[in-house]
């Protein structure tokens, strides 16, 4: 008999039609009334497959066949590990296929708060420049300045790598661990965390959320920032206390930032609006084409896997096995 899958993101119809052929499938429709659909489906589902909604024992306590979620995510911050590992539900995620898209969008914000991209084509299309520009207009070098990276894992050696080699930059890193591969491959120089907040010109966030790095940049951390650095943020908006960044953007503590993520998202209402030294990109690290198409194809891949009797490539908790 087939088993039940729950979908509860987008799919496109070649995808769906790929699922249905070992599976039941029902695809949440967001015009819908949400909390019914979740109530109906989450009871029979044997797996479930999408990203953006929060799971834990709340929502899943009436799972009872629930044997895997596919997060079509490399983060999994939204999921209650310790009570799905409690559950034996296995979570799979999609690393490495975002891992060259999401650098480039790291990158992206970094030139773009530098070079004040956004404020400038603004300006522009306003019908502002009338005459040549002047110190009111210039932005900050990037080339040959201090990038200092905040979770130098894939991606964060991703955005060091577009540095050192593109922009001829020195690359600070700190964290838990060190990394001597990387150190010899970008010239990397390992250091204490205060000591790479007042050393970069680019502090680049890209640690996953967890209680360890909620707030992990606040009112402190933001004062032993140079006041000339750039905070970039592609990793999750509570590893920022935003309220304090929006002070610190205001008074003028650091120069600018580039924030693709937000402790609230959507971002519908913000203070960050009226700054004009910050960048608000809406959480598309990984959305190209591309490569959320290779995200729903690997997310699939790990779902198939599991419930069709194989191991899925990227398991978070490989503990638990699929029955
Ligand atoms: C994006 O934020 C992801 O975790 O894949």
């Amino acid at each position: 008999m087939k088993k039940n899958v729950f979908v509860f993101s987008r799919l496109s119809p070649e995808h769906q039609q790929r699922l249905r052929h070992n599976f039941n499938v029902t695809l949440l429709d967001p015009a819908g009334d949400i909390d019914a659909q979740y109530a109906s489906a989450l009871p029979e589902a044997h797996g479930l497959l999408g990203v953006g909604r929060p799971f834990g024992r709340a929502q899943l306590e009436r799972a009872g066949r629930l044997e895997v979620i596919s997060t079509i995510s490399v983060g999994y911050d939204n999921y209650e590990l310790a009570y799905l590992n409690e559950r034996g539900i296995l979570l799979t995620n999609t690393p490495d296929v975002l891992t060259e898209t999401t650098a480039d969008l790291g990158f992206t914000l970094l030139m773009a708060a530098a070079r004040r991209v956004p404020e400038l084509d603004a300006w522009v299309k306003a019908g502002h420049w009338q005459a040549p520009v002047g110190p009111a207009q210039f932005g900050s070098d990037v080339h040959g300045k201090t990038l200092g990276i905040l979770g130098l894992g894939n991606i964060g050696a991703a955005i060091a790598r577009r540095g050192r080699f593109g922009f001829n930059m020195e690359v600070l890193y700190s964290g838990n661990s060190r990394k001597p591969a990387l150190e010899q491959e970008l010239g990397a120089r390992y250091c204490g965390f205060d000591e790479l907040l007042g050393e970069a010109d680019f502090v680049v966030l890209v640690v996953p959320l967890s209680a360890q790095t909620r707030h992990l940049i606040g009112r402190r951390e933001l004062a032993l920032m140079k006041p000339s650095a750039i905070l970039v943020n592609v990793a999750r908006g509570p590893v920022v206390d935003e309220a304090a960044l929006v002070e610190a953007l205001q008074n003028g503590q650091i120069r600018a930032a580039g924030l693709d993520v937000y402790e609230k998202e959507p971002l519908r209402e913000s203070p960050l609006f009226a700054l004009p030294n910050v960048v608000t990109l809406p959480h598309v690290g990984s959305a190209t084409h591309e490569t959320r198409q290779a995200m729903a194809e690997l997310a699939l891949d790990n779902l198939e896997r599991a419930l069709l009797g194989g191991t899925p490539r990227h398991r978070v908790n490989p503990q638990v096995r699929a029955r």
